[in-house]
């Protein structure tokens, strides 16, 4: 498990800035196009409609926090941007979407939006 998160770092950056700034172009887009929605309370438009029940049932059962908490102690909760790496709604989900192919977790894209949207309204908290 821990080449494989040593694989995953490895790759993970570069990867990540590069899904960050295409999603970042689009939800940039999306925004334009559509104002700023708050369907689901996130106040994100990339997140309008994402089911925050299912993300917070599959955040639980996936894990991640236990792994998160493996490498930065406490609840795990210190692992979501201490760096302010990701900056963005869109590269937000596109972390998820990475670490979901890369840990073969098999979640479908509606799945990892709502993971994403939760992240944003407990963690990250774009506006
Ligand atoms: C097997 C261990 C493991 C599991 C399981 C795991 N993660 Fe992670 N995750 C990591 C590690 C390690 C990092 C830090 C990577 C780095 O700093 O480069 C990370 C980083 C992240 C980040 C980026 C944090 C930031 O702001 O830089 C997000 C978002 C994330 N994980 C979401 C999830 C979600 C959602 C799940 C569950 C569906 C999950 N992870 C499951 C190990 C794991």
């Amino acid at each position: 498990m821990s080449t494989l998160i040593a694989r995953c770092r490895a790759v993970l950056a570069p990867a990540a800035v590069l899904v960050g700034l295409i999603a970042a172009l689009s939800a940039t887009t999306a925004l334009r196009a559509q104002g700023t929605g708050t369907g689901t309370g996130t106040g994100i438009t990339i997140f309008d409609g994402a089911d925050l029940a299912l993300g917070e049932r599959l955040i639980r059962e996936s894990q991640c926090d236990a792994c998160h908490a493996r490498r930065v102690g406490g609840d795990g909760n210190d692992i979501y941007n201490p760096k302010g790496r990701i900056s963005t709604p869109g590269a937000l989900r596109g972390m998820v979407e990475y670490c979901n192919t890369e840990l073969n977790l098999g979640f479908f894209p509606e799945e990892v939006t709502a993971i994403a949207a939760v992240l944003q309204r407990d963690h990250y908290r774009f506006r």
